[in-house]
């Protein structure tokens, strides 16, 4: 034992100061720099909000156009990166390729990480913001063997993924405008949640001066697990597999069943002991945004039954388990088309922007330190070797 706290999980540890988000999980409220999540879904836009999580304020129009400047003009992601994309299976999930080539960034911009130089921290977050989903769309489009295509610079932010990701050559591609509205609007949701695991995952790998696409690589590989960002892709394979509402019952059953191995997937979270207030704002917007596509799918039935079901059961209701942002998200990125192995994707391209607006806030909290949690070890206690012949 030593002087310190057994905390597993860091369930009551604060690992740092950060004046980037706030959440109050008793009272469902969710703040970016001050500023409510509703009103910041209802008036602004992604890219906005990235600015803000970065810089503390909202833009003027003036430092508005010149973010949204250089974050179109390094859109592009290298060349040779095609070569990498090509190393992969084409089958492989598309979480692993990103993982990879975002890790891979660093090799390209080596000369501009010299992490004591602002100039270099602010290039590489807007060159993360950028690229990100230019990396994510070429995965996509290798996963299912079509040509990489090139990021529309005419385009906003949204449009320009959803060409990247759908567009094909000599084909026009037309998106009714509530698609791209709907999608901003998700990234807006997932734009941050302060020390999420994901997030301490960026901070604990910038803690030890390592850069921050190596940060952001590491960021991606904790989003993807179930518990975390794969949720989302979690949440449709169930209500793919449960099928149809009469059978609800029988999922709410298994997963109250400690034994089962089942959780309702999208349901629960650690801060939120209320509601989620994006969860909120998703459940609303799904019913509009499948109404507005002329998109009736049967998985919607399921889901509003088993919402229903959870919230009257008393396990569900003890254990003060709601749904989270992720229940509802993925039938809004089906009704876009996008394929279900790119959901926990667009909560990656999403987060980019938390991710890079705390190792920024990181770099330069003098009170940073390299995070090195201690241990309470349970081993053997100190022993003499034997030799083989004696074992
Ligand atoms: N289904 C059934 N039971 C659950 C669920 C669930 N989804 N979530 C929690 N519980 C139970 C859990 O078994 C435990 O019961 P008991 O007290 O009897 O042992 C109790 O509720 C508390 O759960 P916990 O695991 O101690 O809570 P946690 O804060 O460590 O975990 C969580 C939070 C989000 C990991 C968890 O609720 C979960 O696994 N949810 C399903 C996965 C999911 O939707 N994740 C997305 C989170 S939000 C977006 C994001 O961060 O990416």
């Amino acid at each position: 034992t030593g002087h310190f706290t057994y905390d597993p999980g860091f369930v009551s540890t604060a690992s740092c100061k950060s004046a980037i988000t706030y959440i109050d999980g008793d009272q469902g409220v969710l703040l970016y720099r001050g500023y409510p999540i509703e009103q910041l879904a209802k008036h602004s836009n992604f890219l906005e909000v990235a600015y803000l999580l970065i810089n503390g304020e909202l833009p003027n129009q003036a430092q508005s156009d010149s973010f949204i400047h250089e974050v179109t003009h390094h859109t592009m992601m290298h060349e040779a990166l095609k070569s990498f994309l090509n190393g992969f299976r084409h089958d492989a999930h598309p979480m692993a390729m990103l993982c990879g080539v975002v890790g891979s960034l660093a090799a390209f911009y080596h000369d501009q990480l010299d992490m004591d130089d602002p100039e270099h921290r602010r290039l590489a977050a807007i060159r993360l913001i950028a690229k990100v989903p230019t990396i994510a769309a070429a995965c996509y489009r290798y996963s299912i063997g079509w040509p990489i295509r090139y990021p529309r610079n005419n385009l906003e932010y949204v449009n320009r993924f959803l060409h990247m990701m759908f567009e094909v050559p000599s084909e026009p591609l037309t998106l009714p405008p509530v698609a791209a509205k709907a999608l901003d609007l998700l990234f807006i949701l997932h734009a941050d949640h302060e020390q999420n695991a994901s997030t301490s995952t960026v901070r604990l790998v910038g803690s030890t001066g390592a850069n921050p696409y190596a940060c952001v690589a590491a960021g991606i590989a904790a989003l993807w697990g179930p518990a975390h960002g794969g949720a989302n892709e979690a949440v449709l394979k169930m209500l793919e597999e449960i099928g149809t509402p009469d059978q609800v019952g029988k999922a709410v059953e298994k997963a109250k069943d400690k034994n089962s191995g089942f959780r309702l997937m999208g349901f629960g979270h650690r801060v939120y002991k209320n509601y989620d207030p994006r969860a909120a704002i998703i459940r609303e917007m799904t019913h509009k945004v499948l109404a507005d596509l002329g998109v009736q799918d049967p998985l919607l039935d399921v889901a509003m039954k088993l919402e229903e079901a959870a919230l009257n059961d008393e396990y569900f209701v003890q254990r003060k388990l709601y749904p989270n942002v992720d229940f509802y998200s993925g039938l809004i990125y089906k009704a876009l088309r996008i394929p279900t192995e790119m959901f926990t994707v667009m909560f990656a391209i999403a987060r980019t922007a938390g991710w890079v607006a705390h190792w920024l806030e990181q770099q330069t909290d003098p009170e940073a330190k390299i995070g090195r949690p201690r241990q309470i070890y349970t081993g053997a206690a100190s022993r003499d070797f034997k030799p083989l012949s004696e074992r």
